[in-house]
């Protein structure tokens, strides 16, 4: 990406209306996720949400669906418990971005992009644990926000995207190499300036900015390696962005599979089909949550154009 571009795209992030002006809970929000879990306050997470009548409901209907047993959840507090800190705060996030996204601008189908998203989230909070990770609830996260740039993309560039994403599902290609070609710049450099925009931590913004390039990824840090390897993943077992790619996945050739590795060996002995048999079974659960958190309505984006 040349300077002018970078630039240019900056600038243009800082006064997007959209989602520069955020609702009123995004930003205690983000002040809440760069804590470690254990130093989220319940109180505050309940106060937060009751601000906002509409995230109110979500959280209750999400607490009383069958995932969840079906509890007789009435109150916030009891939603927030039954659901947990961590749901609630993806959660959040997620609807917080739903609503900052004007629907119209959507380039890639709404269901997609958050079924990739919690996708990548539990896959890299999974091989977080597996690898002893000291931090899974930020792997969780990173995974979560690692596609920002593509609704940076969507709302500034929406007719360039839009035919990026055409002509990526037409060729069966890789997105962020279609948007290179064409816009300049991918989702990746969008994502990273986004995340410096909200302010979140260097290894979110990391993760965000190196996911798709083996290059950067060793100098990364582990947080973007676990990124990089469950949005591939996601995108073998059908939870890309909507259309089909033709790619094939060598995990163990992988060079941030390798860096990973290097630094914790138990990786080494992973059995990386079974990993990928467990990722199936939680496929099921991450559809029911996307359905649960967003319901029908996204679930039945337009096609891709
Ligand atoms: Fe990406
Ligand atoms: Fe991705």
């Amino acid at each position: 990406m040349n300077e002018k571009l970078q630039f240019q795209l900056r600038a243009q992030i800082s006064q997007m209306d959209s989602i520069s002006t955020a609702p009123a809970i995004l930003m205690p929000l983000l002040e809440m996720l760069r804590l470690p879990s254990d130093r989220i306050s319940l109180e505050k997470v309940v106060e937060l949400i009751s601000y906002d009548g509409a995230i109110a409901a979500q959280c209750l209907r999400l607490a009383n669906s069958p995932l969840f047993g079906r509890r007789q959840t009435e109150t916030v507090r009891a939603a927030v418990m039954a659901l947990g800190l961590e749901r609630v705060r993806s959660m959040l996030f997620g609807l917080c971005v739903n609503r900052v996204m004007p629907q119209d601008k959507w380039v890639i189908p709404p269901d997609a992009f958050w079924r990739h998203s919690l996708g990548c989230a539990l896959v890299t909070q999974r091989m977080a644990n597996k690898i002893e990770y000291p931090e899974p609830e930020k792997a969780y996260l990173a995974g979560l926000l690692h596609d920002l740039g593509f609704l940076v993309n969507s709302v500034l560039y929406t007719d360039g995207f839009r035919e990026c994403l055409r002509l990526a599902a037409e060729q069966h290609l890789a997105l962020h190499v279609v948007e290179e070609q064409v816009l300049g710049f991918s989702h990746c450099d969008a994502g990273q300036m986004l995340c410096e925009h909200w302010g979140l931590s260097k290894e979110l913004v990391d993760a965000a900015r190196c996911h798709h390039d083996v290059c950067l990824l060793p100098k990364a840090g582990p947080l973007a390696c676990l990124v990089h390897l469950s949005d591939l993943l996601c995108r073998v077992r059908y939870l890309g962005y909507g259309y089909e790619e033709f790619m094939g996945v060598d995990l163990g050739g992988d060079a941030a599979w390798q860096a990973l590795v290097r630094s914790y060996p138990a990786l080494e002995h992973m059995d990386l089909v079974r990993f990928t048999f467990d990722i199936d079974g939680a496929m099921d659960q991450i559809v029911a949550t996307v359905d649960a958190v967003f319901g029908a309505k996204t679930m039945t984006a337009p096609a891709s154009g």
